[in-house]
């Protein structure tokens, strides 16, 4: 029998820079109006030149960190999820590690595509089950941008840059911390080509003086992923809920992957959320990929959206495809 999965603190970071429909308009042949009334989103962030995943990882982890009370040298294992490291080799996590001031404690980067963070927070489950008195710092961070064609009009207005963290441990919660109650994760192999960023990896590898080509870059079929986005969301919601011995009314704060309002809106209407019992940040900071749960979850405790004894539903949807969900219960 394991023991308590804690959320001692919760932190995210996003870059200063905004980039709004408007100068979209002036890069690709698009509108406010389309992209508002498609995606709802009205404004993302994105790195300046030279900032990493890793910097933004390090802020949202400083702040996870300062919220849970402790220090970098409280951490036995850093679990990071991003399909943007700042590198294929070294593991993003390790240079997270560097830039928190600390040595010698466990690192891995995951790639679930937008489902990263529900992924890491299992391996955390599983890290505390195995190893109790652990304390894991599970970080989603992404530059989205390093993989955006600027080029392909469908893809470029939908993605942004940000990072969110959270402290896991099995410690007692404190009032203000979370429990983690149950995650559930799925994937489905093949539907992998609707989704993709190919270029650079064994499959589609490059060599010296070759020109960059679409492939390096985010490719999706978007409608077809709209409409698994949706499908997925929605039944393993059901099935966490249930899995529980819950009902949708039960559930407090719905914060769903903020890919575009349509799709929130869709799933919310399949499980009966609307109004504030949805959490949204896609108008504001666009598609961050892993990272977009972590922040709108690091967001919902500092707007005082999560009161004590609330309970949060977390749901993801990706490339591969993956999904997933996760139930919170707050202290
Ligand atoms: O993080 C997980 C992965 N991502 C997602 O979950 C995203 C899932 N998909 C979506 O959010 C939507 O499918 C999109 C927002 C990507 C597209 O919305 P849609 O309503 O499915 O539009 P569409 O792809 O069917 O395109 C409709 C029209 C097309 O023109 P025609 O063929 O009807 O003349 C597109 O060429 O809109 C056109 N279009 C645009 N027009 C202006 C596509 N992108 C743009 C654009 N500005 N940026």
């Amino acid at each position: 029998m394991h023991g308590l999965f804690t959320i001692e603190g919760f932190g995210r970071h996003v870059p200063d820079r905004v980039l709004t429909n408007a100068e979209l308009e002036t890069m690709v042949d698009t509108s406010d109006d389309w992209i508002t009334s498609r995606t709802g989103i009205k404004e993302r962030r994105i790195v300046a030149p030279g900032e990493t995943s890793s910097d933004l990882a390090a802020k949202a982890a400083s702040n996870a960190l300062l919220s849970a009370g402790r220090e970098a040298a409280d951490l036995s294992h850093i679990f990071y999820a991003t399909f943007t490291p700042d590198a294929f080799c070294p593991p993003a996590s390790c240079i997270l590690q560097e830039k928190l001031g600390i040595r010698g404690r466990a690192c891995v980067d995951m790639n679930a595509a937008c489902s990263g963070f529900l992924y890491a927070i299992e391996a955390a489950r599983g890290t505390l089950a195995l190893r109790p008195g652990s304390t894991v710092l599970v970080t989603a961070a992404e530059v989205t941008t390093s993989r955006t064609n600027w080029a392909d009009r469908a893809t470029c207005v939908l993605f942004g840059d940000g990072a969110g963290a959270i402290v896991v441990s099995d410690r007692e919660p404190k009032p203000g911390q979370a429990v983690i109650e149950d995650v559930v994760l799925k994937a489905d192999g093949s539907l992998w080509p609707l989704l993709t960023v190919k270029g650079g990896g064994s499959g589609w590898p490059m060599k010296l003086g070759d020109t960059i080509k679409d492939e390096f870059f985010i490719e999706m079929n978007g409608p077809e992923v709209y409409k698994n986005a949706v499908r997925s969301m929605g039944s393993v919601c059901e099935e966490i809920v249930e899995k529980n011995g819950l009902v949708m009314d039960d559930i407090d704060l719905f914060i769903p992957h903020q890919a575009n309002l349509r799709i929130i809106e869709a799933v919310g209407k399949r499980l009966k959320f609307s109004g504030n019992r949805v959490m949204v940040t896609v108008d504001r900071y666009g598609n961050t990929s892993a990272a977009s749960v972590a922040i709108a979850l690091a967001d919902a405790v500092a707007e005082g959206r999560v009161k004590p004894g609330a309970r949060v539903l977390l749901t993801v949807f990706g490339g591969g495809f993956t999904w997933g969900a996760a139930l919170l219960k707050f202290v």
